[in-house]
C-alpha cells in the first residue's frame, strides 16, 4: 500500500478558478501519509547498499510521518525503528510511534546548526550501534527517487499527461523535487511551484535568491525549511509562493466542509497554493498537488479553539462550523 493513491478533482475551487485543481489522496498509502513513499524507498536503498540486514535498526529524525511510514515498513520487515524528534510536536503522534512499536527520542528543538539537532543525534546514534542505518531522509536523495518513480508517473498517467502546473509545500523537497525532475523530463513546459508556509526560507530563495525567513512561525507542521536539503538541490523550481496560515487553515477547513477531506494543515497550504498558482495561470490550465496526510493527528492543536484563537485564526473558520472546534 505505497503509491498509486487516486487523483481527485476538488470541485469549489475548480470551479471557482476555472482550472482543474486535482489532488494525489496521499492519505490513502498504507501509514497513512505522503511520507510512506519516501520511507519504503530509504529502506530499501539501505538494504541495497549493505547497510541494513536481518534483525537491523533503522534510525530517522523525522517529525512525525517519516517515522510513521518506517515504523509501519520496520514492523512489516522485521527492523527495530528508533525515531528522534523534536519536543514540540503534537502529541498523536508520539502516541502513534510508540504503538507501531518504535522506540521515541524527544530531543529539545534546535537548529540544524547546532549539534544537538535531532538529525545529528540520529545520525550519532545510528553510528554508535551495529546493523544500523541512519535514513538521512532530508539529505538521502533517494527519497525524492521514490518520487521520480512512483509519485511523478502516478500524476502522468492520472492526467493523461494533461498537467500544466504542480505545486507542493517542502519539508525535506523529496515530494516537490522527485515530482518535479519526472514531469519535467516528460514535458519541460509543465511549471513547477513551491508553495511555502509563513517563517520558511524557501519562498525568498525562490525568489529573490536569499536564505532568509519570511515573518511568523506556522501552525503548519511537516514542511517548512532553513537550508537547501541535498533532495531540493538541482531540482527544478519555476516559481515560489508564500502561504499564510490564514489562508492554509481556511482552505484546510474549507476540504472539510467544502469538499469532505479532513486533512491536515501542509494538505491545506497545498491546495491554497495550488489556487493562488492557478490564479496566476489564468483558467484553462490542469493544477496538481496531494492531499499529504489526515487531520486525526493534529486534533489537539490545528482542530482546537484555543490554539486557533491564540494564533488569530479563529476567524478563518466558517462561524456556522466553530462550535464543533474542541
Ligand atoms: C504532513 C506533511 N506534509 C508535507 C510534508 C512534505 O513532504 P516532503 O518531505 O516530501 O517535502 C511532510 C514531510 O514530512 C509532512 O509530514
Amino acid at each position: 500500500m505505497v503509491g498509486r493513491t487516486p487523483m481527485v478533482r476538488l470541485n469549489k475551487l475548480s470551479q471557482e478558478t476555472g482550472c482543474e485543481i486535482l489532488a494525489k489522496v496521499e492519505f490513502c498509502n498504507g501509514g497513512g501519509s505522503v511520507k510512506d513513499r519516501a520511507a519504503l524507498f530509504l529502506i530499501q536503498d539501505a538494504e541495497r547498499k549493505g547497510q541494513l540486514s536481518a534483525g537491523g535498526t533503522v534510525v530517522e529524525g523525522t517529525a512525525g510521518n517519516t517515522g510513521i511510514g518506517l515504523a509501519h515498513m520496520c514492523s512489516a520487515m522485521g527492523y527495530k525503528c528508533v525515531i528522534y524528534m523534536p519536543d514540540n510536536q503534537s502529541p498523536e503522534k508520539v502516541s502513534t510511534l510508540k504503538l507501531l512499536g518504535a522506540e521515541v527520542r524527544q530531543v529539545p528543538v534546535v537548529a540544524w546548526t547546532d549539534d544537538n539537532n535531532y538529525n545529528h543525534q540520529a545520525r550519532r546514534y545510528a553510528e554508535s550501534i551495529e546493523n544500523a542505518v541512519w535514513t538521512n531522509q532530508f539529505d538521502n536523495v533517494a527519497n525524492r527517487q521514490a518520487h521520480i518513480e512512483t509519485t511523478g508517473p502516478e500524476i502522468w498517467d492520472d492526467t493523461n499527461g494533461k498537467v500544466d502546473a504542480i505545486v507542493f509545500a517542502t519539508g525535506t523537497g523529496g515530494t516537490l523535487a522527485g515530482t518535479s525532475i519526472y514531469l519535467k523530463d516528460k514535458n519541460p513546459k509543465i511549471q513547477t511551484f513551491l508553495a511555502d508556509p509563513q517563517g520558511s526560507v524557501l519562498y525568498k530563495y525562490f525568489t529573490e535568491g536569499k536564505l532568509e525567513r519570511t515573518d511568523g512561525s506556522s501552525i503548519t507542521e511537516g514542511i517548512g525549511q532553513g537550508r537547501i536539503t541535498k533532495n531540493l538541490e538541482g531540482a527544478p523550481i519555476d516559481q515560489g509562493l508564500l502561504v499564510m496560515d490564514a489562508d492554509a487553515v481556511k482552505t484546510t477547513f474549507s476540504l472539510l466542509y467544502d469538499e469532505g477531506f479532513f486533512v491536515g494543515a501542509s494538505s491545506g497550504l497545498n491546495v491554497a497554493g495550488a489556487v493562488q498558482a492557478a490564479r496566476l495561470m489564468g483558467p484553462g490550465h490542469t493544477v496538481v498537488t496531494c492531499l499529504c496526510d489526515t487531520g486525526h493527528k493534529y486534533y489537539s492543536r490545528l482542530f482546537s479553539r484555543d490554539e486557533l484563537e491564540k494564533r488569530g485564526l479563529l476567524e478563518c473558520i466558517p462561524e456556522a462550523h466553530r462550535h464543533s472546534l474542541h
